[in-house]
């Protein structure tokens, strides 16, 4: 499973990419705007990220609300950067959007993808990726893993001839809080997990590894003498 950061945050995304461990980023306008950046800045900001991370994938929402618009304003995203996928909300006007952009060889990654029915319109149409959302069903009480491994296998069951060389349509776990979730996107066998800072640095941190380490250095002191 590849690891991708959520979030537009320019120092987290550099210190996410000097693990050596990042395949990509998502962002979002609720990201964006965490920044403090106005509308004039969010074009340059998405190359900054771009450039950071050369060659990997980088999810820059649109916020139009027509088909020709998401075109329209997709095609321009797509232009900032090679590495620019475009991320769409799903609804009708965006599958067409989706199909339009597709087309002419334009990444989208299908956001705000809550179940199955709504994965698989995103793949029909020609997304790239596809986002289903698993902390936010957690927060209104349903089981958003569940949801999540029923996306995975149901898009996994077919192709869909859009993305085949690249291996898509896949499957980026979003909304994803805590380590547990990126365990169980994993063993479903999800493509991607895309994670905010936070709760990357709890998957990389373990108490019991901090406990061995210590005791390993205070040990080897004791041979060293120092
Ligand atoms: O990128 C979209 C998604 O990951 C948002 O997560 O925590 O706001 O539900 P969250």
């Amino acid at each position: 499973m590849k690891f991708f950061i959520d979030t537009a945050d320019l120092d987290e995304i550099r210190e996410a990419a000097s693990w050596g461990c990042l395949d990509g980023v998502t962002t979002n306008p609720s990201l964006f705007a965490k920044t403090g950046g106005k509308l004039e800045d969010f074009e340059p900001h998405m190359v900054k990220i771009c450039e950071i991370c050369e060659g990997l994938p980088v999810s820059a929402e649109s916020t139009a609300m027509t088909t020709e618009e998401m075109i329209a304003e997709g095609k321009r995203l797509a232009g900032l950067a090679p590495n620019i996928v475009v991320k769409l909300p799903i609804c009708a006007e965006s599958l067409a959007a989706t199909r339009a952009l597709a087309a002419e060889g334009v990444r989208v990654n299908m956001t705000l993808v809550f179940g199955v029915p709504q994965a698989i319109l995103a793949a029909r149409a020609g997304a790239r990726y596809i986002s289903p959302f698993v902390g936010r069903f957690d927060d209104i009480g349903e089981d958003g893993i569940e949801q999540l491994a029923n996306v995975v296998q149901a898009v996994h069951n077919y192709s869909y001839g859009y993305w085949d060389e690249e291996g898509g349509p896949e499957i980026i776990s979003a909304s994803i809080r805590t380590p547990n979730h990126v365990t169980q996107a994993a063993l479903m066998g999800a493509d991607i997990a895309t994670v905010p800072m936070a709760a990357l640095k709890k998957c990389l941190f373990h108490p019991l590894t901090k406990a061995g380490l210590e005791s390993f250095e205070a040990d080897w002191k004791k041979v060293t003498g120092k």
